[in-house]
């Protein structure tokens, strides 16, 4: 039976629906962007564990990066009339028309971790997210505070290009350091959210920049980028979270094993879990036709050495990551 034809009958007998109740007839298609990052894998587990605990029948298409495969997956929910989809959108733009189809079929749709351009707001009914601005706002105004009136070259390792994540972050760093005018961003390059070309393009970096001498600090729109940098700049000599200042975002637990270590110093956390509030927010809707808000904005809190990196290492490793 749909949970459609569930509440009809539950209405019809004078059942009171409470929110998730009958979440178990609940199917939800998440197109889910890949498996980039330690925190991507996170939420992928996180979203697994959370429908488990509320029955719901999860369906999860790995777009492997692909915008393409993302549209494909959400006609596929749509032709197999699932009750809510979500969706990573992996950039902010193209989504329109696809979305158009998930309205007009009357399947909501649930943005997870990035948002799309204000064009597709109508378009879909929540988006669980971070404030993105403010997580490269609080990295920036972490490194002004801690280089204070010293000069700093910064080399900034982006997010994928296009991603909503990856545009805000730069922005609201730039926010953060602005007003410091020894602070500048020599280099800017994205590594695609990955370990590997995060490492890649720290090695080019350091070599246009004298061998690492000319960096005072690395910011990464996210740890994953972060752990491939810090490997390459020890391979070069150099001594990360030392002699050159890192700061990320995530809050992946690699990243506090690196700062136990001293080879890091500052990351933002981000929450894997964006799946459990989307769920709450479908069955209200599904039951009691409750329209959440139209953002549902998850915490931002910043880690550094003072915050226990080792006991919150042990507190996270088993969450999913
Ligand atoms: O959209 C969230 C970002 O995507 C995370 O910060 C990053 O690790 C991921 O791949």
């Amino acid at each position: 039976m749909s949970f459609r034809a569930l509440l009809l009958a539950g209405a019809l007998s004078g059942a009171v629906l409470a929110t998730g109740a009958h979440a178990a007839d609940l199917t939800i298609g998440f197109s889910q962007i890949g498996s980039e990052s330690g925190w991507r894998a996170a939420e992928t587990n996180v979203s697994k564990a959370e429908a488990k605990q509320r029955n719901i029948n999860l369906k999860i298409a790995d777009a492997q990066q692909k915008q393409e495969n993302q549209i494909k997956a959400i006609r596929s929910f749509i032709a197999q009339g699932v009750d809510a989809i979500f969706l990573a959108p992996v950039v902010a733009t193209g989504w329109d028309t696809v979305l158009k189809e998930a309205k007009e079929a009357e399947i909501p749709v649930v943005l997870l971790d990035r948002d799309i351009d204000p064009s597709g707001k109508d378009l879909y009914l929540t988006a669980v997210t971070s404030d993105s601005v403010h997580e490269g706002r609080v990295a920036g105004e972490w490194l002004a505070e801690t280089v204070g009136d010293k000069p700093c070259n910064v080399v900034e390792l982006q997010g994928t290009v296009g991603a909503s994540v990856a545009t805000n972050r730069k922005k609201g760093f730039e926010e953060g350091i602005a007003g410091h005018a020894d602070i500048r961003i020599v280099r800017t390059q994205t590594g695609d959210f990955t370990r590997a070309k995060g490492k890649e393009v720290m090695e080019s970096f350091i070599k246009a920049e004298g061998g690492g001498k000319n960096i005072c600090a690395v910011y990464a729109h996210n740890d994953d980028m972060m752990v491939g940098a810090i490997q390459a700049l020890k391979e070069a000599g150099l001594k990360p979270g030392a002699e050159i200042l890192t700061v990320s975002i995530d809050a992946v637990p690699d990243i506090f094993k690196a700062i136990a270590a001293g080879e890091a110093n500052a990351t933002v956390e981000l929450t894997p879990n964006m799946a459990g509030p989307a769920f709450d927010a479908v069955i209200a809707y599904k039951a009691s036709g409750t329209v959440p808000p139209k953002w549902i904005r998850t915490e931002s809190k910043l880690y550094t050495a003072a915050d226990d990196p080792q006991g919150v290492y042990d507190s996270k490793k088993d969450l999913g990551y």
